[in-house]
């Protein structure tokens, strides 16, 4: 019996939440596991009616689920960055989600803005350090307001953090079994501290997994080839800010935030799926908003969770969705609503 905590958050987060949950009804049933859901109602409205971002009970009670499921964070009245770091990010860092596993994955049927590439040349996953790095919070201001203000912004790179990132794109890389080739992505030539011990933990970590190719390029080259040559990568790791950038022109490249979805994964506790695009206020309750980056990410949850086949099968059933059924993948233009397209996923699961 899994235990998921469902925050189906701000904006079409709950629309796109429902259709995912739709999916794993039908796939429970189909594969036979068992699961409960309970749901929290975090997010921009409830931080407007009480002044709290997360009760401060979150993080512990987030502990005893084996999974948790998120729509989406962002409310066109909250200023930018409470809700993001006061939710997001604190369910992140706080239950130590120290990796950002973000597939590029372009789906049959699916639109590239890249010239003369399909489904075969992209397909790559992106594994974002997810803990620190500029991330970290570390800096502050110095006579902040006055013409001598100093903003600092550190980026925090640790041994421990830095390698337990490593070792498990190593791990992915050989799990995954495509090109078994992993590039560190960085900036070597001027960020030559904090590349540096990327680089060397890199390099000693690779000397376990001799089957595995090894690879370094830049991140201002990386996104020159994720435009020319995508089919280049198989599996990329990288520090969060980086990752966090080539994250969206990689979504991109598979057919935008309609699709795209990630896992903010500890692999030794409670991990935590989403879409990876906004809110999308504008579209909010009016059904037409693409839940397929939803439902992927409820796709790499039963991945996690080490339900294979079930995971194989909404996979099957996405690709079959984008192959035979949408328009296109955009808000609105898809031929389809939000229900419905939850629902074609689903028929296709129950049917298979
Ligand atoms: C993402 C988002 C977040 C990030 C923001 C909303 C804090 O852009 O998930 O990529 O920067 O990690
Ligand atoms: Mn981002």
């Amino acid at each position: 019996m899994y235990k998921i905590a469902v925050i189906p958050g701000d904006g079409t987060g709950p629309e796109v939440v429902r259709e995912g949950l739709k999916v794993l009804e039908a796939v429970s049933r189909k594969v036979g596991f068992k699961y409960e859901t309970v749901h929290y109602d975090w997010g921009g409205d409830r931080y407007l009616a009480t002044g709290e971002v997360l009760p401060e009970s979150a993080i512990d009670e987030m502990r005893q689920f084996d999974a948790i499921y998120l729509g989406a964070i962002g409310h066109p009245d909250v200023k930018p960055g409470i809700l993001e770091k006061g939710i997001l990010l604190a369910l992140r860092f706080g239950l130590d989600q120290y990796i950002n596993l973000r597939p590029v994955k372009l789906y049959p049927g699916v639109e590239t803005p890249l010239k003369d590439k399909g489904p075969e040349d992209i397909n790559y996953v992106v594994v974002r350090e997810n803990t620190e790095g500029l991330y970290s919070g570390a800096g502050g201001f110095l006579k902040k307001g006055t013409p001598d203000e100093v903003a600092t912004q550190l980026s925090i790179n640790t041994r421990k953090g830095v390698e337990r990132c490593v070792r498990y794109a190593f791990e992915y890389c050989r799990k995954r079994n495509r090109q078994k080739k992993l590039t560190l992505v960085g900036k070597t030539n001027v960020l030559t501290y904090a590349f540096d011990l990327w680089e060397r933990t890199f390099n000693e970590v690779a000397k376990e997994y001799p089957d595995i190719k090894t690879d370094y390029a830049h991140v201002d080259a990386t996104t020159m080839w994720m435009v020319k040559n995508p089919e280049w990568f198989d599996v990329i790791v990288t520090d969060n800010m980086f990752g966090d950038i080539i994250t969206d022109l990689g979504a991109m490249t598979q057919g935008g935030m309609g699709i795209a979805a990630g896992g903010n994964i500890n692999p030794q506790g409670v991990s935590m799926f989403e879409p990876i695009g906004g809110s999308a206020p504008k579209y909010t309750g009016m059904n037409v908003i693409n839940p397929l980056a939803a439902i992927g990410a409820l796709q790499m949850m039963l991945e996690v969770l080490g339900e294979e086949q079930a995971a194989d099968l909404v996979d099957r059933a996405i690709a079959h969705v984008t192959g035979t059924k949408l328009k296109s993948l955009s808000a609105g233009k898809m031929g389809y609503s939000t229900s419905e397209v939850g629902d074609m996923v689903a028929q296709f699961v129950a049917d298979a």
